[in-house]
């Protein structure tokens, strides 16, 4: 049992996935807590049937509470997370205020649960495209060490809050309308349109969803020398990040063998229908916890055998956050 939960940024797209995921998990607690901004304060929220209110989150918030499932931003994260720690709560983060930090540890449930012991009061949840490429690659890189992943992402607005998902439906209506499109928060028109992520793009040129891929991948793995290189786009899609994924293991490796070990992995469900040419897709991964897995064949330019191709979709508001922390909360 949870004593005191608390739920930061409780109005955003990804709290509202933890009310659902709290809900439907039936997860343990005897006292929860909504918080978000002032502009929120006092706002009703419904769960379990019972109405709360959202309260302002500020720095003496955490008295009393056990767990804090953040997700309200890094800035956020980087202002409260330490007080709430400091009053003996347990921060999952879900932010990337803390991911590098060496003394923080970084988790998917499926694939380092361990790491959670090292904690010192927080403990951060991984980018929502790494944490959806992970789950189904960690269960082949245990069986044949991995030397080099390729991935390229097509990522659903509503990573970018619950403000992408209202800007492609406010585009969407100005399309069918006929009237001009509205560009509001991202930097392109996103109907009938793709871009590169719209992240920051760094100094090596890559965007920060793209280099979060690499370094958090790494460290997850505890593999620092993992060969990883990643390709960021956002697509008008409501909900759900698929990924293309090349893997070049250290051994040969069969799209068979590989079929056998992704069906007994946790938190991975093999969708891989080439009659019906029926494969991973958003609207089928959406609202699921698992990450759909398929197009799962021989890479065809290794002729070592050891290369594979693979394409996921998972969905990044649940696996790729909420549901994530939520697992992370449960093994605590
Ligand atoms: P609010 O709704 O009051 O702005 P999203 O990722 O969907 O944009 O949601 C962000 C979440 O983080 C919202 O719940 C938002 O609350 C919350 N939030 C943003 N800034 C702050 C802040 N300074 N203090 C507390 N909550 C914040």
């Amino acid at each position: 049992m949870a004593g005191h939960v608390a739920v930061v940024g409780a109005t955003g797209a990804v709290g509202q996935e933890f009310l659902r995921v709290l809900e439907q998990r039936n997860f343990p607690f005897e006292k929860i807590t909504f918080m978000a901004s002032a502009r929120s304060a006092g706002k009703p929220i419904t769960f379990k049937g019972k109405t709360h209110t959202v309260v302002e989150l500020k720095e003496d918030s955490f008295k009393g509470v056990d767990i804090a499932l953040f997700s309200a931003g890094g800035s956020t994260s980087k202002q409260f997370a330490p007080a709430a720690a400091a009053a003996g709560c347990v921060v999952v983060d879900n932010s990337s205020a803390f991911r590098m930090d060496p003394g923080v540890p970084l988790v998917v449930p499926e694939v380092n649960p361990e790491d959670i012991k090292q904690h010192k009061g927080i403990i951060a949840n991984p980018n929502c495209s790494t944490i959806i490429m992970n789950v189904p690659v960690w269960p082949l890189h245990k069986v044949n060490p991995i030397k080099r992943i390729v991935v390229s992402t097509y990522q659903a607005v509503s990573g970018a809050g619950a403000w992408g998902l209202w800007e492609l439906e406010e585009q969407i209506k100005a399309y069918v309308a006929g009237q001009p499109i509205v560009k509001n928060k991202f930097p392109h028109p996103i109907v009938n349109n793709l871009f590169c992520h719209n992240s920051k793009v760094a100094e090596n040129g890559y965007n920060e969803e793209e280099n979060k891929m690499v370094f958090e991948t790494r460290k997850i793995f505890h593999a620092p020398t993992l060969l990883v290189t990643a390709t960021c786009v956002r697509v008008p899609v409501p909900r759900a990040h698929s990924e293309s994924i090349n893997i070049t293991f250290s051994k040969p490796i069969t799209e068979q063998e590989v079929r056998e070990i992704l069906a007994g992995a946790p938190g991975v469900k093999i969708v891989d229908d080439r009659e019906r040419n029926h494969f991973p897709m958003p609207l089928e991964s959406s609202n699921q916890d698992d990450v759909l897995v398929g197009r799962i064949r021989q890479d065809i330019s290794q002729p070592d055998g050891c290369g594979i191709e693979m394409f996921v979709s998972g969905d990044q508001l649940r696996k790729g956050a909420a549901l994530n922390a939520v697992q992370i909360a449960e093994l605590l």
